[in-house]
């Protein structure tokens, strides 16, 4: 059954290449399925060389893990692999038909990949933004086709999580939007056409959640009393672990979206922007079992 608001199939076009920019946690997670399922070349880029190799590295990890799990066949695994490159220059991107940022919440560092990019892809050439919270729309304006921009949010860990929210500026064209649901139906991931309204659907009810705990620390209550207090609740994860996972800044980023949509209905934290302060660019750190867990030091700053 089409997805509500997806356009005829007929329209989509095949995705035989794609680009991925950035090479951090979100960049590696999206390559690894994006080979992984679409069994296509991808591409990461990232500012320097050892950002690359980390991000092509993190890939080869995962498939090991799965092989190790046999979860994947050795077969599978090695193309995997080999389908994932890395390179400093964009230029790898010239025969790319689908291109997905995943680069630093801030409005202007994602118009200016696109700008860049706009240079170097083809014509037909798809580019879709991984944003949390931001406007699609005014990432599209300076656009020279902004019926290519289409936002494809994944969720945390990319792996696992079976949603995407997959976003329509003003001007995303039916193509486009056709391929964005093929795409995510080649990945796996059950698409939801959502409003390109402040952190659209998912993250604007995860961070009230969030919120509230972030605001409980803020007002004294300790980090981990008021997480523990929410564990009865059937979630998966609580949502001091779950911030853990997702990275402080990208949180912060999204509740100051949030909150500036929304006003006090979103707690911008102060504790979060302590940690950021305090050179804590993520606090996810993966233990032995390869779970994430909050480091002490981490817990230390927050109390
Ligand atoms: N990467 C890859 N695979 C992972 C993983 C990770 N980080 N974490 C867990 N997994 C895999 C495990 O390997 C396991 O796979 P297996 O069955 O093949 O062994 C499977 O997931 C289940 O893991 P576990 O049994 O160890 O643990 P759980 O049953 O607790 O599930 C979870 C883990 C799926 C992560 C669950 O805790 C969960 O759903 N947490 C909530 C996650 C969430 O809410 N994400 C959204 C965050 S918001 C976001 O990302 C938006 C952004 O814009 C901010």
């Amino acid at each position: 059954k089409r997805p509500a608001g997806a356009p005829d199939k007929s329209l989509a076009k095949p995705v035989t290449k794609v680009g991925v920019v950035g090479a951090g946690l979100m960049a590696s997670q999206l390559s690894l399925v994006f080979a992984r399922q679409l069994k296509v070349p991808v591409v990461m880029t990232d500012i320097d060389q050892a950002r690359v190799d980390k991000g092509v590295g993190y890939v080869h990890a995962e498939v090991d893990k799965l092989l190790a799990k046999k979860r994947i066949s050795p077969d599978a695994a090695n193309r995997t692999k080999a389908l994932v490159t890395g390179s400093v220059s964009k230029e790898a991107f010239a025969d790319a038909d689908f291109v997905i940022e995943a680069v630093f919440e801030e409005l202007q560092v994602k118009k200016d990949v696109f700008a860049e990019l706009e240079e170097i892809v083809s014509e037909d050439c798809i580019l879709a933004t991984n944003t949390s919270s931001l406007s699609v729309t005014e990432m599209a304006k300076d656009l020279k086709h902004p019926e290519r921009l289409v936002g494809f949010h994944f969720f945390n860990p990319v792996a696992v999580m079976p949603l995407l929210e997959i976003v329509r500026a003003p001007k995303t064209s039916d193509a486009v939007l056709a391929t964005a649901f093929e795409t995510a139906k080649a990945l796996r991931k059950n698409a939801v056409l959502v409003k390109d309204a402040a952190a659209f659907v998912v993250n604007r009810v995860l961070l009230r959640l969030m919120g509230v705990v972030a605001e409980a620390f803020d007002q004294g209550t300790d980090a981990r009393t008021a997480d523990t207090a929410l564990k009865p609740m059937g979630l998966p994860m609580t949502p001091f672990t779950l911030l853990a996972m997702v990275g402080v800044p990208v949180a912060l980023h999204v509740s100051e979206s949030l909150h500036a949509a929304f006003g006090d209905r979103f707690w911008v934290s102060q504790n979060q922007q302590r940690l950021i302060d305090a050179g804590k660019k993520g606090i996810w750190e993966i233990g032995e079992d390869g779970k994430p867990f909050v480091p002490q030091d981490t817990l230390d700053l927050l109390e």
